[in-house]
C-alpha cells in the first residue's frame, strides 16, 4: 500500500448471470483527489461503486479503507465509515421537502418532528459547500440540478468523507456544471475526497485530479494528473490494449459488397425535437438510408439516440422536419401507419418497452401487426390461428428456445426475448428495420446470430438503422456510421473511413 491510499478496491470481480460486469478490478483513490471514473456505458462504473457503497457484494476481492480491511454489507455500513453516494437516478421522495428527505435518509425510522435544529444544520452545510437550495419546497417542484444538490448535502449530512457522484452531470446544464465544479473544489478544501463518474472527457479534464479508465469490466489504466490528456484518455476508453484477446471476443459477420437501392428507403429531413431535462432533443438532423445498407448510429447514451430511433416510427414526436419512407411523407402518421409502410422497430429496453409482460410469445409477436389484414377475421376479430402460425415461424427462424408459442414471454431468457422481438419485425414484409441496442447484455453467440439476421435483411435489399452504444459492434456490422452527440449529427463515415479514435472522440464531444 502506498502511504496515502485511502480507498483500495482489490481484485474485485462481479458477474450478473452470464455478464462479467467487473473482471479483477484494482481501483485506488487517494485522500483529497477528485478521482474521475471514466468509461463507456456498460463499462462497470456504477457496479464498482455500488459495491464500494455496499449495495452489491462482490463475487471476489476485498475493499481496504485507510489501510484496514472492511466488511461492507450494506449502505448502512459504508455510511458509517464515511462513504456517501449520489446515484444516477434521484432517490429523493417527491412529496417530501429537502429537509425531510435528508433527515429521513440519515435517521430512518426515528424521523420525528420538530426538526428545527436539524434543519439549521442542513442549511449550514449547504451554505458551507456552496450548495444552497430551497429547504422547505417539495422535491417534485424542483429541477434536476437542485435535486442533485440536495442529494449531495444528504450525503455530507450523513458524514461522508468520500463522496461518490454517479454521472452527476447527465441532467445538468452548463452553468450548473460550472457550479458543481466550484463545489468540488470546496469539498477538497474541507477534506472530502470525490469519485466522479462520467463518460465525458471534457468534464474529466476540467474537474479531475486523477482518473481510472474502465473498459468492459476491466481497468485500462490509472492516469495521474500529469498524464491527463484528451488523446490519451480517448485511446484508453475506446482502443484495445490486447488485440488478440479482443478479436476472439468479438462477433464475426460476413458483409459482402452489394448494390444499394437507387432511391433511399428513408429520408430524414431537417428533423428537430426540443430537448428537456432527460434528453438533449434533436437539432436539425438530415440523412438518407438506402436499401442494402446497415447505417449505424453511434452515441453515448443520452445524446439523442433514443429520439432518433423513436421518431422514425413515431413521426408526430417531431417539432419540425419530416421523414419520408419510399419518398412518401410520414408526417402525421401513427406508428401503425408507419409499420404499414414496411418499417419496424425493436426498442432499447427489451423488457420494459419491447414486450407485454403478461402476454404469451404468440401475443407478443402479434404486437404491432394486429391491424394487418392477415391477422384479422372479418376486419375486426384477431385470427389467433394465423397469429399462432406466425409465432411458430418466428420461433423457428429465430431459434427462440421455447416449448411452444403459448409460453409466457417473461419466462424466456433475455437473449430469447430479444430474438422473439427481432423476429416480430420480420413477420410482415420489411423494408426498414430500426433497432436500438438489440445486443446489450447478450452472449457472443446470440450477438452473432442477431447480427447475421441484420445482414441477411441488408443482403436482400432491406435497410437497417442500427442505434447502438458499442462502437466495436457498429464497426463490425455497419456499412456506414453516423455519430450523434448532444442531439447533433457530428458526421457520417463510410466503412473505408471507419476510425475508432476519430469516431470515439466525436461521440464524447471532442
Ligand atoms: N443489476 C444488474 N443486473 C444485471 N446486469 C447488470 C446489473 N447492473 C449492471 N449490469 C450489467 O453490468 C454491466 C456494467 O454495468 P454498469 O456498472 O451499470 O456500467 P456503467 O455504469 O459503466 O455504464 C453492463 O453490462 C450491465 O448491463
Ligand atoms: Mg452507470
Amino acid at each position: 500500500m502506498v502511504e496515502n491510499d485511502y480507498i483500495n478496491c482489490k481484485n474485485i470481480s462481479k458477474k450478473f448471470g452470464e455478464v462479467k460486469a467487473l473482471d479483477d478490478i484494482n481501483f485506488v483513490v487517494r485522500k483529497g483527489e477528485i478521482h474521475g471514473l471514466l468509461g463507456e456505458n456498460g463499462a462497470g462504473k456504477s457496479t464498482l461503486m455500488n459495491i464500494l457503497y455496499g449495495l452489491y457484494s462482490p463475487d471476489e476481492g476485498e475493499i481496504i479503507i485507510g489501510g484496514e480491511k472492511t466488511n461492507i454489507k450494506s449502505p448502512l455500513d459504508s455510511i458509517k465509515i464515511g462513504i456517501g453516494m449520489v446515484h444516477q437516478v434521484s432517490t429523493l421522495v417527491p412529496d417530501f421537502t429537502a429537509v425531510e428527505n435528508i433527515i429521513l435518509g440519515s435517521e430512518g425510522e426515528k424521523f420525528t418532528l420538530p426538526i428545527s435544529r436539524e434543519r439549521e444544520d442542513i442549511i449550514k452545510i449547504s451554505e458551507e459547500f456552496g450548495l444552497q437550495f430551497p429547504a422547505d419546497v417539495k422535491i417534485k417542484e424542483l429541477s434536476a440540478g437542485v435535486k442533485q444538490k440536495i442529494e449531495i448535502v444528504r450525503a455530507l449530512y450523513g458524514g461522508a468523507t468520500l463522496l461518490i457522484l454517479d454521472e452527476p452531470t447527465t441532467s445538468l446544464v452548463e452553468s450548473e456544471f460550472q457550479q458543481l465544479l466550484k463545489s468540488l473544489k470546496v469539498f477538497v478544501d474541507k477534506g472530502v475526497t470525490v469519485v466522479f463518474i462520467t463518460h465525458k472527457i471534457k468534464e474529466v479534464m476540467e474537474a479531475c485530479t486523477a482518473v481510472t479508465v474502465l473498459r468492459k469490466g476491466k481497468v485500462q489504466a490509472r492516469v495521474p494528473k500529469e498524464e491527463l490528456g484528451v488523446e490519451n484518455l480517448v485511446k484508453l476508453m475506446f482502443m484495445e490494449q490486447d488485440i488478440e484477446v479482443t478479436e476472439s471476443a468479438l462477433p464475426k459477420v460476413n458483409l459482402p459488397e452489394i448494390e444499394l437501392s437507387e432511391k433511399p428507403v428513408a429520408q430524414v429531413k431537417n428533423i428537430s425535437i426540443i430537448g428537456d431535462d432527460t434528453s438533449p432533443g434533436l437539432k436539425n438532423i438530415s440523412f438518407d438510408i438506402f436499401g442494402g445498407e446497415i447505417l449505424g448510429v453511434a452515441a453515448v447514451s443520452g445524446n439523442g439516440e433514443k429520439s432518433i430511433a423513436e421518431c422514425i416510427i413515431h413521426p408526430t414526436m417531431l417539432d419540425s422536419g419530416e421523414i419520408f419512407i419510399d419518398e412518401k411523407s410520414m408526417k402525421n402518421n401513427s406508428p401503425v401507419e408507419v409499420f404499414a409502410n414496411g418499417v419496424f422497430y425493436t426498442p432499447e429496453d427489451r423488457i420494459k418497452e419491447g414486450i407485454l409482460n403478461e402476454g404469451s410469445i404468440k401475443e407478443n409477436i402479434l404486437l404491432g401487426h394486429h391491424q394487418e389484414d392477415r391477422f384479422l377475421k372479418k376486419k375486426i376479430f384477431i385470427d389467433w390461428k394465423e397469429a399462432a402460425s406466425a409465432a411458430r415461424d418466428v420461433i423457428k427462424e429465430f431459434n427462440v428456445a421455447t416449448p411452444d408459442e403459448d409460453l409466457s414471454i417473461r419466462r424466456l431468457s433475455g437473449g430469447n426475448i430479444q430474438k422473439a422481438i427481432l423476429g416480430r419485425a420480420f413477420v410482415s414484409p420489411l423494408k426498414l428495420l430500426v433497432t436500438h441496442n438489440p445486443t446489450s447484455g447478450l452472449d457472443i453467440s446470440t450477438v452473432e446470430f442477431i447480427f447475421n439476421k441484420l445482414v441477411e435483411l441488408r443482403n436482400k435489399g432491406g435497410a437497417v438503422l442500427f442505434v447502438n452504444e458499442d462502437l466495436d459492434e457498429l464497426m463490425i456490422v455497419c456499412d456506414r456510421i453516423a455519430v450523434l452527440h448532444d442531439g447533433e449529427l457530428k458526421g457520417i463515415f463510410k466503412r473505408s473511413e471507419f476510425d475508432k479514435f476519430k469516431i470515439g472522440l466525436l461521440m464524447i464531444g471532442g
